[in-house]
C-alpha cells in the first residue's frame, strides 16, 4: 500500500501519511464568529473575482459598513467603480485604494490613514497573481512574481497590523499548497507560506486563518486560463469548483471549526458512488457543510470500508 504514497513520514513504529480530514464544528469556536460590522474591513485583491464576491457577502450578509478595498490598479480595475457603487448603494462606505501590498511603506500609509472612528478590525488577504511553468523551467522572476504578493504582501500585513486588535485575519490560499498542481510549484510554495503564517498567528494569540481553496467557478485571471483538459486534471484530483454562495457558506464556516488551515473545496462528490472514500467526504451533515481541514500527518490506515486510501487525496502534503 505504501508504494503509492508519494509521501512518508516515519516516526518511531508508526508510518504516517498526510490526509486531509473534514473538519468539525467546534462548540468553543462557534462564538468567536468575527464582528464584521465593526470598524473597517481591508481587502486586499477586492478587485479581483473572489474579492468583489467576498466584499458583496460581507456587506450583504454580515452587515460591513466600512471597506477598505486594495488593488494596483485601484478604482482603474475592470468593474472596480461598479463595485464601489454597488457596495456605496447598499449602506456601506467604500474607499477603493490603488497600492500594491508588497510595497511595505506604501501599505503602511495607507493603514495610518484609515480613520481613528472606524479602526481597521479586520483583514482579507486575497490578492494574488500566477506565473505557471514546469519546474525545471522556472525563472527568479517567475518565483519572484508569485511569491512577492503571497509571501511579502502577507507578511507586511502581519507585521503592520499585529499590534492592532483584529476580529480577522484571512488568507486566502489554494489547495495547491497541500495537494501539489500541475506547473504550480512557485503558486504552492507562496500559498504553503500563507498556511504557515495563519498558524504562526495562532501560536502567538492572533487572530488567523488559511482558506486554501480549491477551484472556484466564477472566472478570474488566476482562474480563467484554464482549458477544457485543465479542468479535466483538477477534477481527476478532486478539484471540483465551488460557486461563490457555496464558497461564501464554506467563509462563514471557517472560524466554527477552530483551525488555523483549511483546505476548503468540493471533494470528488460526482465519483462517489464509486469511491467509498470520497462517499464519506460527501455524506450530507445535519449542522455544518463539508469543510476539510488540513491535518498533520496521520498513520497510514485503510479506509473504514477496507478500501485503500483515496488516491485523490494521497498528496496531501504540508
Ligand atoms: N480563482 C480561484 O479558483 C482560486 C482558487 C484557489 C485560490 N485562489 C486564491 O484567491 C485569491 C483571489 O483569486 P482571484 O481568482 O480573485 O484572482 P483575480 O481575479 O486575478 O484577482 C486578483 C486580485 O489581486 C490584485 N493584486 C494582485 N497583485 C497585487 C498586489 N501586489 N497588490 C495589490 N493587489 C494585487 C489584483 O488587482 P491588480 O492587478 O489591480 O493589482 C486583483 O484585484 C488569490 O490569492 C488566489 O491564489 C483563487
Amino acid at each position: 500500500m505504501y508504494k503509492r504514497q508519494p509521501q512518508l513520514a516515519v516516526r518511531g513504529a508508526d508510518v504516517l501519511v498526510p490526509r486531509l480530514a473534514r473538519a468539525e464544528r467546534t462548540a468553543e469556536a462557534d462564538d468567536t464568529a468575527p464582528a464584521w460590522s465593526r470598524g473597517t474591513v481591508l481587502v486586499t485583491g477586492a478587485t479581483g473575482a473572489l474579492g468583489g464576491i467576498l466584499a458583496r457577502h460581507l456587506v450583504t450578509q454580515h452587515g460591513a459598513r466600512h471597506l477598505l478595498l486594495l488593488s494596483r490598479r485601484g478604482i482603474d480595475a475592470p468593474g472596480a467603480s461598479e463595485l464601489r457603487d454597488e457596495l456605496t448603494e447598499l449602506g456601506a462606505d467604500v474607499t477603493v485604494t490603488a497600492v500594491d501590498v508588497v510595497d511595505r511603506a506604501a501599505l503602511a500609509e495607507v493603514i495610518t490613514a484609515i480613520p481613528a472612528d472606524r479602526p481597521l478590525s479586520a483583514v482579507v488577504h486575497t490578492a494574488g497573481v500566477l506565473e505557471d511553468g514546469v519546474l525545471a523551467q522556472m525563472t527568479p522572476e517567475q518565483l519572484e512574481t508569485v511569491l512577492r504578493p503571497k509571501v511579502d504582501a502577507a507578511w507586511n500585513l502581519h507585521e503592520l497590523t499585529r499590534d492592532l486588535d483584529l476580529e480577522a485575519f484571512v488568507l486566502y490560499s489554494s489547495v495547491a499548497g497541500l495537494l501539489g498542481t500541475a506547473g504550480q510549484s512557485n503558486y504552492a510554495a507562496g500559498n504553503t507560506f500563507l498556511d504557515a503564517l495563519a498558524e504562526h498567528r495562532r501560536a502567538q494569540g492572533l487572530p488567523g486563518v488559511s482558506l486554501a481553496w480549491g477551484l472556484w467557478a466564477d472566472t478570474s485571471s488566476i482562474a480563467g486560463h484554464l482549458a477544457e483538459a485543465d479542468l479535466r486534471r483538477l477534477a481527476r484530483a478532486g478539484l471540483l469548483p465551488l460557486n461563490a454562495k457555496e464558497a461564501m457558506e464554506l467563509f462563514d464556516a471557517a472560524p466554527g471549526t477552530g483551525e488555523a488551515v483549511l483546505a476548503v473545496t468540493r471533494p470528488c462528490g460526482a465519483a462517489a458512488s464509486r469511491c467509498p472514500c470520497c462517499a464519506a467526504w460527501s455524506a450530507p451533515r445535519p449542522s455544518a457543510p463539508p469543510l476539510p481541514r488540513a491535518p498533520g500527518p496521520r498513520p497510514a490506515r485503510r479506509s473504514p470500508s477496507g478500501w485503500p486510501p483515496c488516491p485523490r487525496w494521497s498528496g496531501a502534503g504540508r
